[in-house]
């Protein structure tokens, strides 16, 4: 058991589980896209452990950029997305993967997966660490997963918990 501010958090996952799993991933984005280059777009803040251990693990020659997004506040989904910083590569006709800590009501990727498709990629591809299937309001095509979750709050690797938590190299959960 954890303490971050007010709330107690308890083990999820292990940094071993989530590291096997981001391996696993990584080698079926290098034989899916064997002969392309993509680009890598990591949606900060939240993504920028999994896109490490991802890209890392990948053996491809590509491109990583980075965007800033944020629609929730403290525990809850806003519904609404800010986009706090844009995106200024040139994306037509690359094979876009966006990286994403996690899917919950899926409005933030599909949103961005709507901006991207507008700019002419030749495809676009979703690799979140997490989701939570439960929680989805809107039909997203997520092509790697990390692990389906349960619809609860959830810090460590990356996602925080009104900002704290995000180096924690585990996933832990709202007791
Ligand atoms: P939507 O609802 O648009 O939300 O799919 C995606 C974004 O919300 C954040 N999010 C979380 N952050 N623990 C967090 O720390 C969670 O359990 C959680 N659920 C959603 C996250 O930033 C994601 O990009
Ligand atoms: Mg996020």
């Amino acid at each position: 058991m954890i303490n971050i501010l007010d709330k107690k958090f308890t083990p999820l996952i292990s940094r071993e589980v989530i590291e096997s799993r981001i391996a696993q991933i990584a080698a079926e984005i290098t034989k899916d896209y064997e002969g392309s280059c993509p680009l890598f777009i990591v949606v900060l803040n939240g993504a920028f452990l999994f896109a490490s251990e991802l890209v890392k693990r990948t053996a491809l020659s590509c491109e990583i950029t980075f965007i800033r997004l944020a629609s929730y506040s403290k525990t809850m989904s806003t519904g609404s997305v800010r986009e706090i910083i844009g995106l200024d590569d040139n994306i037509t006709g690359r094979d876009i993967i966006i990286i994403e800590d996690i899917v919950d009501t899926g409005l933030t990727m599909a949103q961005l997966v709507k901006q991207i498709e507008n700019l002419n990629p030749a495809s676009v591809a979703i690799a979140t660490l997490l989701h939570k299937p439960d929680a989805l309001k809107t039909p997203i095509e997520i092509r790697y997963t990390g692990f389906d979750i349960e619809n609860k709050f959830v810090v460590g690797y990356g996602l925080d918990y009104d900002g704290l938590g995000r180096n924690l190299d585990a996933l832990y959960v709202l007791a």
